[in-house]
């Protein structure tokens, strides 16, 4: 049988949306993304505490049903995120001994890697691992891998997906990396820093993934931005744009304001992104407003709702999707 020909538009770069298998019911959602997204992840069934909640248990139901519509829809797919701070289970989170820590690093590596090997384009092997502020004194982040392990369970992450699954592209996924200011700079100056030793020290590395998690009252710096990509470039290392949306809790004036701020942080952000070259795709954190974290982790003081992402409540496109289809 011919294959059906794909509803999405040509793209240079591809577009992509984290999916929630909570939401598949509903088939507005299921409909949108099979519209407009050439790839597919799972925004939060592959996260440690839920694909992996005791030592010897495994739950891959939610993340399967996310994965196997993708497949059905001839979407690619990705991983996210074999090393996270967030979202740890409790046994993990008792774990100190190095020994120990590391067995569980590879053992979860092994089991949840190497069952989707040849089916993920990408993992983020290692999601924040830069400190919020990256003191030059301290410039990761305290979490159960430092703590156990120390600086050495980046590489260990890297070496052992790689392992896993040597077709995925290995992404270093990180937020903050756009705006304008000595924090973003030193996290910018971060993230190339640890390229650069998993380089030297022999690993394979394909990807930074930039969150892209824009604020609707922040500046994005597009020099800086263009800078970085072009250095990632120079160690052959490609930009990804992970988890866009826009936080715009301090926008007043209502949705077509917010719609508008939106929209100028978005254009300035893929300049910057673009300046480099193009980026390996654009993924937002979600498709529609419906459904977002935002109103959860950030909500406005007012109770007026958010509107991070490219479509609104009612599956409707917003200018900042304009954007996308221009660009891409
Ligand atoms: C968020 C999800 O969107 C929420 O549904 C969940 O409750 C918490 O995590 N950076 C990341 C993502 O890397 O994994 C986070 O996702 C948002 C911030």
């Amino acid at each position: 049988m011919a294959q059906a020909a794909s509803p999405r538009p040509a793209r240079r770069v591809p577009f992509g949306a984290a999916m929630q298998a909570e939401h598949l019911g509903d088939a507005r959602y299921r409909a949108l993304f099979r519209a407009h997204c050439d790839l597919v992840l799972p925004m939060n069934e592959l996260k440690f505490g839920l694909v992996h909640p005791e030592p010897e248990r495994f739950d891959f139901a939610p993340a399967d049903a996310v994965l196997d519509l993708a497949r059905a829809e001839g979407q690619d797919a990705r991983g996210h995120a074999v090393i996270w701070w967030n979202e740890v289970p409790p046994w993990l989170a008792a774990v100190t001994e190095p020994g120990a820590a590391e067995r569980a690093l590879r053992q979860h590596v092994e089991t949840v890697v190497g069952r989707y090997a040849g089916r993920l384009a990408s993992w983020d092997v290692v999601n924040e691992v830069v400190a919020h502020e990256a003191p030059p004194d301290a410039p990761l982040r305290d979490t159960v891998w430092l703590r156990a392990l120390g600086p050495r369970h980046i590489p260990l992450a890297f070496a052992a997906v790689a392992t896993a699954d040597p077709q995925a592209k290995l992404v270093l996924n990180d937020y903050d990396l756009e705006f304008e200011g000595d924090r973003y700079d030193r996290r910018r100056a971060t993230v190339l820093e640890i390229v650069r030793q998993l380089q030297e020290a022999g690993l394979r590395i394909d990807a930074v993934g930039i969150q892209g998690h824009l604020y609707a009252e922040k500046r994005i710096d597009i020099p800086a931005l263009a800078a970085f990509g072009a250095a990632l470039r120079r160690l052959g290392i490609a930009l990804m744009v992970t988890e866009l949306d826009v936080i715009d809790w301090r926008i007043p004036g209502g949705a077509a304001a917010q719609d508008a701020a939106a929209a100028r942080i978005v254009g300035d952000f893929l300049e910057g992104v673009f300046a480099a070259g193009r980026p390996a795709a654009v993924i937002a954190w979600g498709l529609t407003d419906r459904y977002s974290w935002v109103d959860d982790a950030m909500p406005h003081a007012d109770g007026t709702p958010s509107r991070p992402l490219p479509f609104d409540a009612d599956y409707r496109p917003k200018p900042w999707f304009d954007l996308i289809e221009r660009r891409l």
